[in-house]
């Protein structure tokens, strides 16, 4: 393990004015997200529709710091033979890949899931370290419903071993790890229900986390901001998000820990830059910034429609969310800003 690498590697996911973009959507995430602009998903089209992102050149050389990348994606080249990772380091961003498997059933817990992955992963990292990742990404999924009493108290710790043992094994590799324990928004709790059950998992993943000897200094969290459950008739204004994400991730995360970065869960696009730009109106002793996958994309997938002719049109729109969160990630957004797009 080289820490002073895996520290560097954290320190600049999370520098000043940038996020990380979650563009590692599975096969299947891809193919709904598709479908829902009829477009039909082959490794040409999911390869036309990232190269295009990665070639928005301004968003990634001014306002994303690293890209998250799926398998197929990290062995793929552009239209003109480039590898798409290049194109990624070409721009100054830092290229970084999804090594869990997915979240599967957990026997005998209904309702709740475990993440795989661990098999064969040191291996799986050497390779994606030579293909040019220097950051790494698993994702732990806890969901919350009231009437069936999830999620348990068995897997928040199975998730949380799993997260930790994921984390060591990346840093073994000197890829820095992106912990994200996820607490969904699906459900109808309010917000102070998702606060009580996220402190709970932050503290289990840390104290999982510090038994497996993990560097805090050289890893990055990936959490769900506080908020309310979708169906929540309650909804939680910006200023309220802000101060009970803060409150719960001081009750929680080391200040060894360089930076927080949280991913958008669900919510609408500016909804997501919202609540970020009231995070850092705040502030913390950590960076906190953004790891957006959907409130990323959204608006760039509906501009492109799989036509070679929007292509401009979809950087511009994936450019202008990138600056919008960039904004947030110091507390600069306006509303104003967010209308001169
Ligand atoms: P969303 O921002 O769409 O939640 O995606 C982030 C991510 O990487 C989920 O694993």
């Amino acid at each position: 393990m080289d820490k002073d690498h895996l520290a560097r590697t954290a320190k600049a996911l999370v520098a000043e004015g940038r996020g990380i973009f979650a563009a590692d959507e599975s096969g299947g995430t891809i193919a709904k997200r598709f479908a829902a602009i009829g477009v039909g998903s082959t490794e040409e089209t999911r390869r036309d529709y990232r190269e295009l992102l990665f070639r928005s050149k301004d968003a990634l050389r001014q306002y994303i710091s690293g890209v998250i990348l799926f398998d197929e994606t990290i062995r793929q080249s552009a239209s003109d033979g480039a590898p798409l990772v290049k194109l990624i380091e070409a721009a100054g961003a830092i290229p970084g890949i999804k090594v869990d498997l997915g979240a599967r059933p957990l026997p005998n817990f209904p309702g709740e899931t475990i993440t795989e992955g661990l098999d064969g992963l040191h291996d799986r990292l050497m390779n994606y370290y030579g293909l040019g990742a220097r950051f790494a990404k698993w994702r732990a999924v806890i969901d919350i419903n009231q009437d069936t009493g999830v999620p348990t108290e068995y897997a928040v710790e199975a998730n949380a071993r799993a997260l930790a043992r994921y984390a060591a094994h990346c840093q073994d590799a000197n890829l820095a790890p992106i912990v994200e324990p996820e607490v969904l928004m699906d459900g109808d709790h309010d917000i102070e229900r998702c606060a009580e059950v996220t402190e709970f998992v932050l503290n289990r993943v840390f104290a999982a986390l510090y038994e497996a000897r993990v560097f805090l200094e050289g890893m990055a969290l990936k959490p769900n901001m506080v908020v309310a459950g979708k169906k929540c008739a309650r909804r939680a204004p910006p200023e309220q998000v802000a101060e009970a994400t803060l409150r719960v991730l001081r009750r929680t995360v080391p200040i060894a820990v360089p930076g927080v970065a949280f991913l958008s869960g669900g919510q609408s696009d500016v909804e997501a830059t919202a609540n970020l730009d009231a995070i850092n109106r705040i502030r913390g002793p950590w960076a906190l910034t953004f790891s957006y996958g959907r409130a990323l994309q959204t608006s760039a997938l509906k501009c492109w429609a799989g036509k070679p002719e929007n292509v401009k049109a979809a950087q511009a729109a994936f450019t202008h969310r990138a600056r919008m969160n960039a904004l947030a990630s110091q507390g600069r957004w306006t509303e104003k800003q967010e209308e001169a797009a």
